[in-house]
C-alpha cells in the first residue's frame, strides 16, 4: 500500500511541500503520496487522527497548528521539546505519535549548503517568536562566539537568553541594547508579512556579513531590500524551507534526498 504523508496548515493551498516531497520521492525511488490538508482551525487534534486511521504514516505542520502538534503527541524529540512546536509528525509502533521539529536544523543546513560560516561567528537573531526558539539549540550547537537576540518586546528575548543560556553565550533585549557589529544577521520576526522593518543600526552588519530572512516570497523581503545595499550577502527561507522537508523525509523513510535539483526547481 503506497504510504501517505501530508502537510497541514491553515490556510495551505500555497505550500510548497507537496512539491518538495515528490521530487524528494523520485528522486530516492520511494512511493508516497504527499497531499496538503486544511485542518479545521478548532480541531487539528481530529484532522491528524482521521488521516492517520485512513492510513497516514507521517505529517508536516505548518501555521497555525505547530503548537497543536506538540500537545497531541505521545513522545517529543529533545529539539521539539526545546522549541515548544512541532513541524514533523511520524505514526510510530502501537499507533504512538511521536513529534519532532526540524526547522532550526534547516536553517543551519542552509547555512552549511551557503557555506556561511556558524563556529566562531557573532550572530544577531531579530525576534523571540516561536520561529526563533525553534532555531537557537541547533544554532548553538554549532558553536558561534556568541548570539545576541532582540525583539521589539524586550523580556521575550530576555527570557529565551536565560532559557538557553546553558548551551552558550546568548545574550537577550530589546532594540536599545544593540551595540557593534555581527557576521550573520538572522531576521526572525514575522515583520516581513506586514512591510515593516526591525529597527536595525545602519552599521549593524560587519564586513562581508550575511543577512538571513527566515521568510520568504517571490519578491525580496524588506528586511533583505534594506540590508542589501549595506553591503551584506542574502539569504532568504526557500533553503530553509528545503532543508527541513529534506529532514522530515529522512525521518520518515531513512534516506537522505539531496536538496540541489528542488532549489533549483523552486527558483
Ligand atoms: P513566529 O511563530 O513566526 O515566530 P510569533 O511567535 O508570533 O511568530 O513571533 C513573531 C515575532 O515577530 C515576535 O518576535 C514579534 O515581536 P513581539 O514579540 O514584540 O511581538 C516579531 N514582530 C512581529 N511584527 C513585528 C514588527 N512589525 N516589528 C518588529 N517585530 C515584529
Amino acid at each position: 500500500m503506497t504510504q501517505r504523508y501530508c502537510v497541514f496548515g491553515h490556510p495551505v493551498g500555497h505550500s510548497k511541500s507537496p512539491l518538495i516531497h515528490a521530487e524528494f520521492a523520485h528522486q530516492t525511488h520511494q512511493t508516497i503520496e504527499y497531499s496538503a490538508i486544511e485542518a479545521p482551525l478548532d480541531d487539528f487534534a481530529g484532522a491528524w487522527r482521521r488521516f492517520v486511521e485512513g492510513g497516514g504514516r507521517g505529517a508536516n505542520v505548518t501555521v497555525p497548528f505547530k503548537q497543536e502538534a506538540f500537545a497531541l503527541c505521545d513522545t517529543l524529540s529533545h529539539r521539539a521539546l526545546r522549541a515548544g512546536a512541532v513541524n514533523t509528525l511520524i505514526v510510530g509502533g502501537n499507533g504512538r505519535t511521536y513529534g519532532d521539529n526540524t526547522d532550526g536544523m534547516g536553517l543551519v543546513r542552509d547555512l552549511a549548503y551557503h557555506r556561511v560560516a556558524v563556529k566562531d561567528a557573532r550572530i544577531l537573531v531579530v525576534g523571540a517568536g516561536g520561529a526563533v526558539r525553534g532555531l537557537l539549540e541547533p544554532l548553538l550547537n554549532e558553536a558561534p562566539a556568541a548570539v545576541a537576540v532582540v525583539n521589539r518586546t524586550a523580556a521575550k528575548a530576555e527570557a529565551l537568553a536565560a532559557d538557553f543560556s546553558g548551551l552558550g553565550l546568548i545574550t537577550g533585549g530589546g532594540f536599545e541594547t544593540l551595540a557593534g557589529s555581527y557576521d550573520l544577521v538572522i531576521n526572525g520576526t514575522s515583520a516581513s508579512l506586514s512591510g515593516d522593518l526591525p529597527p536595525l543600526p545602519d552599521d549593524v552588519f560587519a564586513k562581508r556579513a550575511w543577512a538571513y530572512d527566515m521568510m520568504y516570497s517571490s519578491e525580496p523581503t524588506v528586511f533583505l531590500q534594506w540590508a542589501g545595499p549595506r553591503g551584506a550577502r542574502l539569504l532568504d527561507g526557500l533553503g530553509m524551507l528545503v532543508e527541513q522537508a529534506a529532514e522530515s523525509f529522512f525521518l520518515w523513510r531513512n534516506v537522505r534526498p539531496e536538496t540541489s535539483p528542488v532549489r533549483d526547481l523552486l527558483r
